[in-house]
């Protein structure tokens, strides 16, 4: 298939990218390089150095070749922020999304795979979480993305574009063949922050608070491979294409792992001391988070199969390390 990947040279997205070149696809690469990296770019892939606020260039791009569909993971993340400057979100998250929906239906593009978050459910009221759980987001970036699951439905209905949206839980880890290198500049997540600190990039993180009620009082999360999110996105454009049906699922590894128990692995696997300080909790932050992924195996056939924390660990390692 011809696919336009919004946002391909991100962490995630040339991940993404990368899977469907594999994969024998034809990508085009669409990316303000806001926060992706060129290191990132691969020779195979087309690029278009565009911003999704130009609807022109957007457009232009959409039209320049026989999209079977698009991908799109161009979006604001840090949830801390996102409560500090909504605006931000608004205008990337939100009003970004209705530009590539809009230039999706001019252009005739009919297949979409978006990158949600597993942010839209809020505080757990059960574990693990399925995609049935209320969805109640606590941070706005967590509200941008459960808003455009709902304009997805509306474009469902009224405009036949089919979508997965796909809500990731906490994404981690590195190409397993070691091909993508780009690091993420100015992580907030766990394992770039330990990895920065590993390699001396930081002097010292920050546990955030280890007073939750979990084994060892620090929080727990689903880490999940990069890797394996990837293989997601294939699985769920071929499901789209093919049932001509959209959905909406989790992509998690059914484990949780708390910060203490990352940051030993992380000191074993690299050897490194990695400085770290109790401080206050971060607001928001609840005490664990794994997801149910019944619904990805039983309609796509995916299980997460790097997503060990040896081989997260490993992974980011061998990419930082370099
Ligand atoms: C994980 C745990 C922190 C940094 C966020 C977004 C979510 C998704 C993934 C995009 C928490 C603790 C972290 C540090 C720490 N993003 N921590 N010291 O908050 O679970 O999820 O990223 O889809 O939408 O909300 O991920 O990696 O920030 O934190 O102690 O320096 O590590 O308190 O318990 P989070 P995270």
């Amino acid at each position: 298939m011809n696919i336009l990947v919004i946002g391909g040279a991100g962490y995630i997205g040339s991940h993404v990218t990368r899977e469907f070149l594999d994969l024998g696809h034809k990508c085009t690469v669409y990316d303000n390089l806001s926060s992706g990296l060129r290191e990132n770019l691969f020779a195979e892939a087309k690029f278009v150095h565009g911003d999704i606020h130009d609807y022109q260039t957007l457009l232009n791009s959409m039209k320049s070749s026989a999209f079977d569909a698009l991908v799109h993971l161009a979006a604001s993340k840090a949830a801390g922020e996102s409560m500090l400057n909504p605006e931000k979100y608004s205008r990337n998250n939100i009003a970004g999304t209705i530009n590539i929906l809009n230039a999706a239906c001019e252009a005739g593009i009919k297949n979409i795979v978006f990158s949600s978050s597993a942010a839209v459910y809020g505080e757990p009221q059960y574990l693990p979480i399925d995609e049935k759980h209320p969805t109640l987001p606590e941070n706005y970036y967590g509200f941008t993305k459960l808003e455009i699951e709902r304009f997805l439905g509306w474009y469902d209905k009224l405009k036949n574009i089919r979508y997965a949206s796909l809500r990731y839980f906490n994404a981690a880890g590195y190409d397993v063949k070691g091909r993508i290198k780009g690091l993420e500049q100015n992580p907030a997540n766990l394992l770039p922050v330990i990895m920065e600190t590993a390699c001396g990039i930081r002097k010292e993180m920050q546990v955030f608070g280890d007073d939750y009620d979990t084994q060892d009082g620090t929080c727990i999360r689903d880490y999940v491979h990069v890797n394996d999110l990837a293989t997601g996105h294939a699985l769920a454009l071929n499901y789209i294409v093919k049932n001509n049906k959209s959905f909406i699922v989790n992509l998690g590894s059914e484990n949780g792992f708390s910060v203490t128990e990352v940051l030993e692995t992380a000191r074993e696997v690299t050897g490194k001391s990695i400085p770290a300080k109790v401080s206050e909790r971060r607001s928001g932050d609840p005490a664990k988070l794994t997801a149910s992924c019944t619904f990805a195996h039983e309609l796509l056939g995916w299980k997460a199969q790097h997503s060990d924390l040896k081989t997260l660990i490993k992974t980011s390692w061998e990419a930082y390390s370099k």
